[in-house]
């Protein structure tokens, strides 16, 4: 009987017990997440139930045998080795919806909290400065130029929100979008030239590992607000570190970093910067949909029909 192997407890708790209803789960962290299943429990393993920046590992993908089917609770598959999936005709699935619109409220939001020192307010208030000064301004967004990288689902809609801001939308993508071809810009580093605020929403992995360096921070400047909701390995951290300290560029916002859940020293003592654990798409209502997607996708392929939102390998 096909058993689906859970990565990783999903939110809301309704959603694991749902998944159970599917079929048999097999729960990786209760096995303390080794690093192959073992032989007797694997060769069971159809499904593999995961979730976005967890991917799956290679050496236990290697010991599942019979793995048909990778249902991703989240967009990003930069940790599935896709190749490896072809080669082996495992189908992916992901939830692309789902999740859009929270993960470009979390872009406005950290836009906001950095433009107008939302933390640094908070925390010079809770300790008791404001009696004795003025914790000083902000800037505002509105009419400023917002550069986006990455513009799939959530760029766009992260550009959607901010025309409410009068911002000019400007973009970086493997090729400019029929709907806003003027906003184009054929290099990571022109879009960080010319904006004032530049948002990573890009897919990670080895084609985006590190692009934002010490040049496009640079470019980005003194002023500049640099936003990450994407993957941490898009930003090359040390750069960033370097670029802040030295002034190069002015902050940053971020909710991915390279090795999660470990920040650097630098960037938690760092005024400039706010961080927050990876929550882009942590809303009640999103994680349901998010989880609801994925056991639609298993149940579809567990009962022989259509896949609903399959990755297109
Ligand atoms: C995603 O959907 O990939 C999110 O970043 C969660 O990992």
């Amino acid at each position: 009987m096909s058993h689906i192997l859970q990565l990783s407890p999903y939110t809301p708790e309704c959603i694991n017990s749902d998944l159970e209803a599917v079929a048999p789960v097999i729960r990786y962290w209760d096995l303390g997440n080794p690093q192959v299943l073992p032989a007797e429990l694997a060769k069971d393993v159809t499904v593999v139930a995961t979730k976005g920046d967890l991917g799956v590992p290679p050496a236990l993908m290697a010991s599942l045998p019979n793995l048909k089917l990778i249902s991703v609770y989240g967009v990003g598959y930069d940790a599935i080795d896709l190749n490896e999936a072809r080669r082996r005709s495992i189908a992916i699935t992901t939830t692309p919806d789902s999740l859009t619109s929270a993960v470009a409220d979390m872009a406005i939001a950290l836009i906001l909290a950095g433009s107008r020192r939302l933390v640094e307010g908070d925390h010079f208030v809770r300790a008791g400065n404001w009696a004795n000064g003025k914790l000083g301004t902000g800037f505002d967004i509105r009419g400023k130029t917002v550069g986006i990288f990455g513009y799939g689902r959530i760029g766009k809609k992260i550009a959607r929100i901010l025309e409410a801001f009068d911002c000019n939308i400007l973009y970086c993508d493997l090729k400019p979008d029929a709907d806003h071809p003027a906003g184009f810009c054929a290099t990571l580093e022109e879009l960080a030239e010319k904006s004032r605020v530049l948002v990573i929403s890009a897919a990670g992995g080895a084609a985006t590992r590190g692009m934002v360096n010490l040049n496009v921070l640079s470019r980005l400047g003194p002023d500049g607000l640099l936003i990450n909701v994407a993957r941490g390995s898009i930003v090359n951290q040390e750069d960033l570190i370097k670029a802040l300290q030295n002034g190069a560029v002015g902050g940053a916002c971020l909710d991915v970093f390279e090795q999660e859940p470990n920040v650097p020293e630098p960037l938690v003592s760092a005024k400039n910067v706010i961080l927050t654990p990876h929550i882009s798409s942590a809303t009640l209502e999103t994680r349901r949909h998010m989880g609801e997607v994925v056991i639609q996708n298993i149940a579809a392929w567990l009962e022989g029909k259509p896949l609903v939102t399959p990755l297109q390998l």
